[in-house]
């Protein structure tokens, strides 16, 4: 089967077939997710909160990224690899956009990148996509904003938030990205801003009628202890089920009961 590229998530959204994007940050979930059939396999700078313990994405850094996002497109043959773009890596100037969305494609390995904003980064979206990058936009709750928007809430509440919204995602499409996150905007604003553009929508937060759906892998896993937003559903409490085996492997080393005899070369009395 081959590569999921732009084109493929256009048809999809033409058929009405959904598309999936999760988060991956290592090669071992990388290969998992691609097993499983996730078109999208987005290296998000929520690796900063969710893997290297920050309290916000603010400061991951490009080359914190790219060893991210190398290990990611080593893992995944079909799915598209997105690699997202963090904090300061586009917002200087337009050729420091290049430069640095190019080395997600030429060093790392990915396919496309991702960038938050709305009509303020269409000059930029526009200069990517000339150089032959393929850019993903982000609006709603963009996390690179969170002390502007005082905390990660929903977004697009108010009919004058809807519009700038929709606006947000016209000049974004105009401006050249094949697809769009929207994410924690109310469910009927993201299916208005769905049926107006061409180029698939991807919710997070954002309700059933967006073209795809996205989520924090770790979330959907539960490989947190803590809670989750309301939006997220766990297919699994990963967290608990890994305490408890590493609980057992402590108590069996102190108990003396592993390693046992199957576990060793050579153990006194085998023959
Ligand atoms: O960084 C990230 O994981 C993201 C997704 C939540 C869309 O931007």
């Amino acid at each position: 089967m081959g590569r999921v590229t732009t084109a493929t998530l256009q048809e999809m959204k033409k058929r009405g077939e959904k598309i999936t994007l999760l988060t991956a940050y290592d090669y071992p979930t990388a290969r998992l997710l691609d097993e499983a059939g996730i078109d999208i396999l987005l290296v998000g700078d929520s690796v900063g909160n969710v893997v290297l313990g920050y309290e916000n994405t603010l400061p991951v850094t490009m080359e914190e990224m790219i060893h991210h996002t190398k290990a990611v497109a080593r893992g995944a043959k079909r799915a598209m690899v997105v690699g997202d773009m963090p904090f300061l890596s586009y917002q200087i100037s337009i050729s420091e956009a290049i430069r640095n969305a190019g080395r997600f494609l030429q060093e790392a390995g990915a396919q496309a990148v991702k960038l938050e904003g709305g009509k303020e980064r269409a000059e930029t979206v526009r200069a990517l996509v000339e150089t032959g990058i393929p850019v993903m936009g982000h609006i709603g709750l963009t996390p690179q904003s969170v002390h502007q928007l005082g905390g990660y809430r929903v977004q697009g509440r108010s009919e004058e938030a809807a519009k700038k919204l929709l606006e947000d995602a016209l000049a974004l499409e105009e401006a050249g990205i094949f697809s769009l996150v929207l994410e924690c905007v109310p469910a009927p604003v993201a299916q208005m801003i769905t049926s107006k553009l061409r180029i698939p929508t991807l919710g997070i937060g954002a309700g059933p009628f967006c073209d795809g759906q996205v989520l924090v892998t770790h979330d959907l896993l539960g490989l947190y202890g803590g809670r989750v937003p309301k939006f997220v559903k766990q297919y699994i409490r990963l967290y608990d089920q890994m305490l408890e085996a590493v609980r057992s492997f402590r108590e069996e080393v102190r108990d003396g009961v592993f390693p046992g005899p199957e576990h060793c070369y050579d153990f006194p009395g085998d023959s």
